[in-house]
């Protein structure tokens, strides 16, 4: 007799002493021994310290011993019902588990320990079992098809193992069952005709096995479905036909299997549901725009399958939608601009389909999107700048498309953006400074346009995979050309421009701003982005250049001089009478804040259409009338618009601010520069038209 036998027998002679010869107790004491005995078969059972019994003594009162055990409950009269060791470390084997020894067991919870080796066939003699979770061990082999005999079941969970085989058909038998996991184990073959027969299940988890043939039919009566998984199987069937009327279905995922078949408007009969994923199969036909009527639904994901014809309007319907996954099929036709109504959506991605049109400006609404993903469609048309105003995105990929137009500064106002791909487009003009101030940028790919000019420095370009493909990118990056400053002799002055009546004329307010943005953006470049800084200290109308789309280049560089950041001075005057800081007179130090002040003067200049002169001082004298703005602006050019008016003014109060004579209390050029951008002026671009568009918003 082995030591543990012989303390039973012990315990046997104890009770029959003193006359202890209730049932239960008797009943107690076998299970007390069989946990024991168990126990002593486990390779780690430390958390079970209190699963032992005492040194003899009269006093043993053994009866209700075991019910205060770790992981045990008892029933009224002390027989075990429940056994709960979920999460406590074991490690080892039901094969000395004395499953004849617990027939009373209602909960077994074994879940998420290190039990390995087979579930033994002596499960099924748990017949008043209701509850079973085996999950999260390393359980193998099959699944014994004893687990029929648990008549009672009504929650089995033998998820994460590694169970192998085929589910046994008495599976079936199990008439009670309302929840069903076997998702993450190496379970394969056909799912039992009959498995849903009982028609009281609930939710049901096969994901992540091998399962081959087509869902159940039986799973069509089971009215009480809530949450359905499927998921990555090889199951085959047409999807249309899978299911029945379910009125608190919630939650479907078929994704990664060969289903076939259509979308019925069946999908949206269901108002409880809100998550349907029918990803990477094999569904054709169109997208049902019943689906509409579901508006329950906050996750729909039907990338990667074979899918045609337009985006349904009504999907704009659900306006509780987060995340809407399209991508991979072969949906044609424009973006709804419906889909502006899905005010909380998070994730939108269209990507590889055959969209055409543009992007729709309402998608603006749609303020808490954090990814919007369109590439490889063939949308056309600018990036509409209403979007540029999503402020929660950190991905936004129009890449492989067919856009147009400039990549306005505006994108600076993607306050969160991380992942900005604009690749593959037509794009063209430069690449705006404000690129550098855009902090959570990581990457900014803009490879494949038709860009020029200088590259911003600015980490989200690491290498020259991200710009490659363009029209005429110089900078300090290895297989770009360096920029140089070039002079171009053939374009003309502003003041000559200014000067001339009808050139004048032609100069209209959407014109004048991109000069001033121009300057203030070459400027911010020279001072914040150069190593050493530039000054160029001789800022005037002259020197700034105007090419045949009026756009600004800043010129003559004959007095600018790399500023040294620690003896910025220079003896020698240099900078055109009436642009010159006040300050230069007397301290003859040339610093950044001198060019700010020439920015001021020439900016009111630009809006006046003539050298403010006497004005500078009016303007800040505090003791002055207030000046009407119309006084400060030109009258050769067209009428104001009230909105146009509003921007010229706030740009003129940048200007003041430019022209303080305490250098210290001038902006920045670099504050400048994003200051006008806030101000929504136009972007800047080679083509005229698209300055005017966007000008207008
Ligand atoms: C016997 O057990 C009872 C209850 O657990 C306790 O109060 C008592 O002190 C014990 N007597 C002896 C002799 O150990
Ligand atoms: C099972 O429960 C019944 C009723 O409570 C009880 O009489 C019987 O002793 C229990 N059997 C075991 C083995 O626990
Ligand atoms: C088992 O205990 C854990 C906590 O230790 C609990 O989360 C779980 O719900 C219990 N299982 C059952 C079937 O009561
Ligand atoms: C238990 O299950 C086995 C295998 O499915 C079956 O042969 C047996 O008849 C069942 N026993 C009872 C009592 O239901
Ligand atoms: C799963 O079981 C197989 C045998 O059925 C075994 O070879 C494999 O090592 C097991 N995997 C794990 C992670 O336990
Ligand atoms: C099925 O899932 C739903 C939703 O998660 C849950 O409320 C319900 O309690 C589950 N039913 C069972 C039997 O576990
Ligand atoms: C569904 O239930 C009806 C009525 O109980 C029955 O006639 C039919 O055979 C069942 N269908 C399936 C597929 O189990
Ligand atoms: C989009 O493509 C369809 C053909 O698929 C064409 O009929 C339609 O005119 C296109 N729409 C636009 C805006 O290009
Ligand atoms: C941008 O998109 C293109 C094409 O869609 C892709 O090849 C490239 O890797 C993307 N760039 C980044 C930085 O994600
Ligand atoms: C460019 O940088 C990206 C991101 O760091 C990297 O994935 C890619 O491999 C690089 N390409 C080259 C050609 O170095
Ligand atoms: C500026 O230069 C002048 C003449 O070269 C020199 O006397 C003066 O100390 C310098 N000031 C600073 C701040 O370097």
């Amino acid at each position: 007799m082995d030591p543990l036998s012989s303390r039973l027998m012990m315990f046997l002679i104890v009770f029959a002493l003193f006359g202890i010869t209730n049932v239960s107790s008797l009943q107690n004491l076998k299970q007390v021994y069989a946990l024991v005995k168990w126990k002593s078969s486990l390779e780690n059972s430390v958390s079970l310290s209190s699963w032992s019994i005492p040194p003899l003594s009269y006093n043993s009162s053994t009866n209700v011993l075991s019910c205060s055990w770790f992981g045990v409950s008892c029933h009224s009269d002390g027989t075990i019902n429940k056994l709960n060791l979920s999460a406590s470390g074991l490690k080892g084997t039901l094969h000395k588990f004395s499953f004849s020894s617990f027939p009373n067991l209602t909960s077994l919870d074994l879940s998420i320990n290190k039990f390995f080796g087979h579930i033994p066939h002596e499960i099924g003699q748990l017949p008043n079992l209701v509850y079973m979770d085996l999950s999260d061990n390393r359980f193998s082999k099959e699944i014994p098809p004893e687990i029929g005999n648990l008549s009672s079941l009504v929650a089995l969970s033998l998820a994460r193992n590694n169970i192998s085989g085929h589910i046994p058909p008495s599976i079936g038998n199990l008439m009670s069952l309302l929840l069903l996991q076997l998702f993450n184990n190496r379970l394969s073959g056909y799912l039992p005709n009959n498995m849903f027969e009982g028609g009281k299940i609930q939710n049901i988890s096969m994901s992540n096995n091998a399962f081959i043939g087509p869902i159940p039919k039986s799973i069509g009566n089971c009215s009480d479905l809530i949450r359905v998984r499927f998921d990555g199987n090889l199951l085959i069937g047409d999807i249309s036909e899978s299911f029945g009327l379910h009125p608190k279905l919630n939650f479907v995922n078929l994704a990664m299997n060969s289903f076939q078949g259509e979308l019925t408007d069946k999908w949206g009969k269901f108002k409880e549901l809100e998550t349907l994923i029918v990803s990477q199969n094999k569904i054709t036909g169109i997208i049902p725009r019943e689906l509409g009527d579901s508006v329950m639904l906050h996750h729909i994901d039907f990338s990667s399958n074979m899918l045609v014809g337009n985006i349904p309007k009504e999907l704009g319907n659900l306006k509780a939608m987060l995340k809407l996954y399209l991508s991979n099929n072969q949906l044609s036709g424009p973006i709804p601009k419906e889909l502006g109504s899905l005010t909380q959506i998070l994730d939108l991605d269209l990507s590889n389909n055959k969209l055409n049109g543009s992007i729709p400006a309402t998608l603006a609404y749609c303020r808490t999107l954090v990814s919007l993903v369109l590439s490889h469609n063939d949308l056309d048309h600018e990036v509409p700048p209403e979007i540029l105003k999503l402020t929660q995105l950190t991905k936004l990929d129009v890449s492989h498309n067919s856009l147009v137009g400039g990549i306005s500064s505006q994108f600076q106002n993607l306050r969160s953006i991380e992942v900005l791909n604009l690749s593959h487009n037509h794009l063209s003009g430069t690449i705006p400074s404000v690129f550098v101030g855009m902090r959570s940028l990581t990457f900014a790919d803009v490879s494949y346009n038709y860009l020029e000019g200088r590259i911003p420095k600015c980490n989200a370009f690491p290498n020259a995979s991200m710009l490659e493909g363009n029209k005429g990118l110089c900078g300090d990056i290895v297989g770009f050309k360096r920029c140089t400053m070039s002079i171009k002799h053939k374009h003309v002055s502003l003041k000559a421009v200014l000067d001339e009546e009808n050139e004048a004329m032609r100069l209209d307010w959407s014109k004048r701003l991109n000069i001033i943005k121009g300057v203030a953006d070459a400027l911010s470049y020279m001072h914040h982005d150069c190593s050493p800084p530039i000054v160029h200290r001789d800022l005037s109308s002259k020197n700034i250049l105007l090419d045949a789309d009026y756009e600004a280049h800043v010129s003559d560089f004959g007095t600018a001089k790399f500023l040294k950041l620690d003896s910025s001075n220079w003896s020698e005057l240099a900078g055109t009478y009436g642009y010159i800081a006040p300050e230069f007179a007397y301290t003859m130090r040339v610093t950044e804040k001198c060019d700010v002040y020439s920015f001021g003067v020439l900016t009111l200049e630009v809006i006046k259409g003539q050298h403010p002169h006497d004005l500078i001082s009016v303007l800040l004298s505090p003791f002055s009338e207030k000046v009407d703005s119309m006084d400060l602006m030109d009258h050769r050019t067209a009428p104001l618009s009230l909105q146009t008016k509003k921007i010229l003014e706030s740009v003129i109060m940048v200007a003041i601010e430019c022209l303080q004579t305490i250098p210290e209390r001038r902006p920045t050029m670099y504050q400048v520069s994003t200051r006008l951008s806030a101000l929504g002026l136009p972007m800047i671009t080679s083509s005229s038209n698209t300055r005017q568009e966007t000008f207008s918003h």
